[in-house]
């Protein structure tokens, strides 16, 4: 199965923030008890690669890097064992990275002049951000029409309140978010805690 279609069966992608490599086994066993084997573990910190690498070793984890910014990252994230690359803006430097790395690609738009950068380079999942401070799905549907085979991955400003209403839009095919994975239970090692949000979270979108 493809991994857009695989995103798309998880409907949410957790957006990861590692401080701490030996958070990363830990995490990934909390949402791999979840039931949702996603992560998107974002280049904010100096450790991202390494806690990929950790968490390649749950092999049924779907594992991708964000916040993605330049070819060397994304070499990185490859060699750390990520199967996919988001970044928050199109990045025609990322792009070619991954097209020639053979990694799926989920740039990042906020206009359509994105849309049509990411669609020249053959990319049709796209990650709507920052969602909400956009215009969330007003925009979204204005986005979505002109492009009809263009899907998007919103993420931004998204919780289990308004998650709902992104997921209700056909071109939708998942949503992105910090809240499910707070920072303080994982610097508190609460990850039974993340657990629980991320079933919660789940329980929300079925
Ligand atoms: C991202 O990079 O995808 C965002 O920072 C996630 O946004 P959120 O923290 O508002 O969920």
């Amino acid at each position: 199965m493809s991994i857009e279609q695989q995103i798309a069966d998880l409907k949410l992608v957790p957006v990861i923030k590692i401080t701490d490599p030996a958070h990363a086994a830990p995490l990934a066993e909390a949402l791999i008890a979840a039931g949702l084997p996603v992560a998107e573990v974002t280049f904010r910190t100096d450790c991202a690669a390494e806690a990929i690498k950790i968490m390649s070793n749950y092999k049924d984890l779907l594992l991708g890097a964000g916040t993605v910014i330049n070819a060397q990252q994304v070499e990185e994230a490859k060699n750390a064992g990520a199967t996919f690359i988001i970044s928050p803006g199109f990045s025609p430097e990322v792009s070619k990275a991954c097209l020639e790395s053979g990694l799926i690609y989920f740039p990042g738009i906020a206009s359509p002049r994105d849309i049509q950068d990411a669609l020249a380079d053959g990319w049709k999942t796209l990650k709507f951000f920052p969602a909400e401070a956009l215009g969330g799905v007003k925009t979204l549907k204005a986005f979505a029409a002109p492009y009809p085979g263009i899907k998007f991955v919103p993420t931004g400003g998204i919780n289990a309140d308004n998650v709902g209403q992104y997921l209700e839009l056909p071109q939708v095919q998942a949503c992105g978010g910090s809240w499910m994975v707070p920072n303080k239970l994982m610097d508190e090692g609460d990850f039974a805690g993340i657990t629980e949000i991320a079933k919660e979270a789940l329980n929300k979108v079925k």
